[in-house]
């Protein structure tokens, strides 16, 4: 395997179904220290003229420490194939085990940051913005109740896309 550069202008996906169907691993830190969860809640777009993705964290989650003391995530998109070690990795935490090794992902790094070796498209972004969600800002107010009742708030990351990659296996 290896990771071939790719032209933002070349990229062919649905956003919708990449984040929510798809699903991905939202990646921070360095080969030595990373945490990774995954995600299927996000946006891909264009922000002060740069593309753009945006996560959403709850502060609960061990990876949210990662994001707020590293410049750089990857999103990582996969197969059908390692839909298993996906949802392995949104249903442990990272603080009590260790999520390459229970899912037989290869971690490598990336431009300064950490994806895996089996992932299929890396998005590497540079975190430009980051805000946690108030309640107060809810419009509507029935998903403060829906949403945050037992867990944290999201807070909401955007990072400018730095590279894409795609592997050429
Ligand atoms: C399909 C799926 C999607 C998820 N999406 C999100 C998300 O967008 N934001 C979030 O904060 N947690 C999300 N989670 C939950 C985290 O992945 C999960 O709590 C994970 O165990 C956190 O790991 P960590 O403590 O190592 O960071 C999702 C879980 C699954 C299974």
């Amino acid at each position: 395997m290896a990771f071939i550069e790719k032209d933002i202008s070349k990229l062919q996906c649905n956003p919708f179904d990449l984040i929510s169907k798809d699903w991905f691993l939202l990646t921070s830190g360095n080969l030595e220290n990373y945490n990774t969860m995954t995600c299927s809640w996000g946006a891909m777009g264009v922000i002060w003229n740069q593309p753009s993705l945006t996560a959403y964290v709850r502060s609960s989650r061990y990876t949210y420490d990662y994001l707020e003391k590293n410049n750089l995530f990857t999103v990582s998109v996969f197969s059908e194939a390692y839909r298993k070690a996906l949802a392995f990795c949104g249903s442990h935490s990272g603080r009590d085990c260790d999520k390459a090794k229970e899912t037989g992902l290869i971690p490598v790094a990336l431009n300064g940051c950490v994806s895996f070796a089996q992932a299929k498209v890396v998005f590497v972004c540079e975190k430009t913005y980051a805000q946690d969600m108030q309640a107060e800002n809810f419009l509507e107010k029935e998903n403060v109740s829906k949403f945050y009742a037992s867990d944290a708030m999201h807070k909401l990351y955007i990072g400018k896309i730095l590279a894409i990659y795609e592997n050429d296996d």
